[in-house]
């Protein structure tokens, strides 16, 4: 180890004798075997995905690919990727040319593996920051590094490498390689190590969603309904009328304006009565909150279809013989309502229908008890 990566003649000059060396080429079967037990206890268990970054000949990939590894290997230099590419025809892996500070990847991999080039590459804080944004959350660093040569030593010591890799977070460790001649082919009497880097992910993202609110106009024992049409959303099918809450209005402002405009029903704070809360997940899994209020027919004025171009009719129906056509969350809203069900999560699962289902799960679960009878409006 007695060059900078900025020697890229001297790569592809050596590529043809690099195997020589014990601990590239594996050769030999003890040295192999001691390099392959190591690696099966730094990777995560097989299949993961594994870049090998500055990848040589392609010993280690080889290894990775043999365990049972997706393997993505590179390296900038022609002829070590020439190499590479011979020995590990015949497995999975894929081998590109690449630079080890602009790689020719996506980010998602499980492990970034790297071997004696991270002390060689002119801004190693910046390239482990680089290297930690192509994992996967979970994902780890691999790097087995060390400082080699006794009189002008070169190379990183576990500590600096310890420093190098402290913004990153999450967990460091070490394991020091130095006293295993079977890994070397021979003694050494030089710092070599491993480093396995799990860098923290980046923090939670605060969970925010829409909130809708839902009229529930009831006029004696029926609802009123209004079939979406040309919203691209649950078209063809009946809901209450209903939209979302702007920025900065309460959820009762949100109510009245909605009302005037889908209905021209003019309410006032005073003709709601909250019924309904209902924490509701969409197939696609968009999230949102949505409130179901009550108010009799009469009061506001007569419904009209203020939005003939969303809705096809405005129709009543009995509460208690809903009609199958349905918005699914909004009819279980509605069952809640009937039931007395004040809290609710309404979740589809990936594969659910918006259209209610008669015959399909049933995803309303009741966070309370219902309410006391005769406490409802
Ligand atoms: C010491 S060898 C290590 C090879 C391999 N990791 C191994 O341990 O067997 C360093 C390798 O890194 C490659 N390399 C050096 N600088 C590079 C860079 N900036 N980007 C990609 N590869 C680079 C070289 O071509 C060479 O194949």
């Amino acid at each position: 180890m007695t060059t900078g990566s900025d020697d890229r003649q001297f790569w592809d000059a050596a590529a043809a004798r690099f195997d020589d060396e014990p601990d590239h080429g594996l050769r030999d079967p003890r040295v192999r075997a001691a390099w392959a037990g190591r690696l099966r206890s730094w990777l995560p268990d097989p299949p993961s995905d594994v870049l090998d970054v500055g990848c040589g000949t392609g010993s280690l990939a080889l290894l990775a690919a043999e365990q049972g590894h997706r393997v993505t290997a590179v390296d900038r230099s022609e002829p070590m990727v020439a190499l590479a590419r011979e020995k590990l025809a015949g497995t999975t892996a894929r081998v590109l040319v690449g630079e080890a500070t602009a790689l020719p990847v996506e980010a998602g991999f499980d492990v970034v593996l790297v071997r004696h080039l991270l002390w060689a590459l002119p801004d190693p804080a910046a390239v482990l920051r680089y290297w930690a944004g192509l994992l996967r959350p979970g994902g780890r660093l691999v790097l087995i590094e060390g400082r080699w040569g006794a009189v002008t030593p070169v190379g990183l010591t576990a500590g600096t490498l310890g420093e190098l890799a402290a913004p990153l977070g999450g967990t460091f460790g070490i394991e020091q390689l130095g006293h295993d001649p079977a890994l070397w082919g021979r003694p050494v009497d030089d710092e070599r190590y491993a480093a396995v880097v799990r860098p923290a992910g980046p923090a939670p993202r605060r969970h925010r969603e829409i909130v809708d609110v839902h009229l529930v106009l009831r006029r004696g024992d029926r609802v009123l309904l209004a079939r979406r049409a040309n919203t691209g959303y649950a078209d063809g099918l009946l809901h209450v009328p209903s939209g979302h809450v702007e920025d900065g209005e309460d959820v009762r402002s949100g109510m009245i304006r909605e009302a005037r405009e889908e209905i021209g029903v003019e309410l006032t704070p005073e003709d709601l009565t909250a019924a309904v809360v209902m924490q509701h997940r969409a197939p696609d899994g968009g999230a949102r909150i949505g409130w179901f209020f009550v108010a009799s027919y009469g009061i506001g004025g007569e419904p009209v279809n203020r939005e003939p171009d969303k809705c096809s009719e405005l129709v009543w129906h009995p509460l208690d013989a809903l009609p199958d056509d349905m918005v699914a969350y909004c009819r279980a809203g509605l069952d809640a309502y009937r039931a007395g069900l004040p809290f609710l999560l309404h979740l589809h699962e990936k594969g659910d229908v918006i259209a209610y289902d008669p015959a399909g799960p049933r995803r309303a679960v009741p966070l309370a008890p219902p309410a006391v009878p005769g406490s409802r409006p």
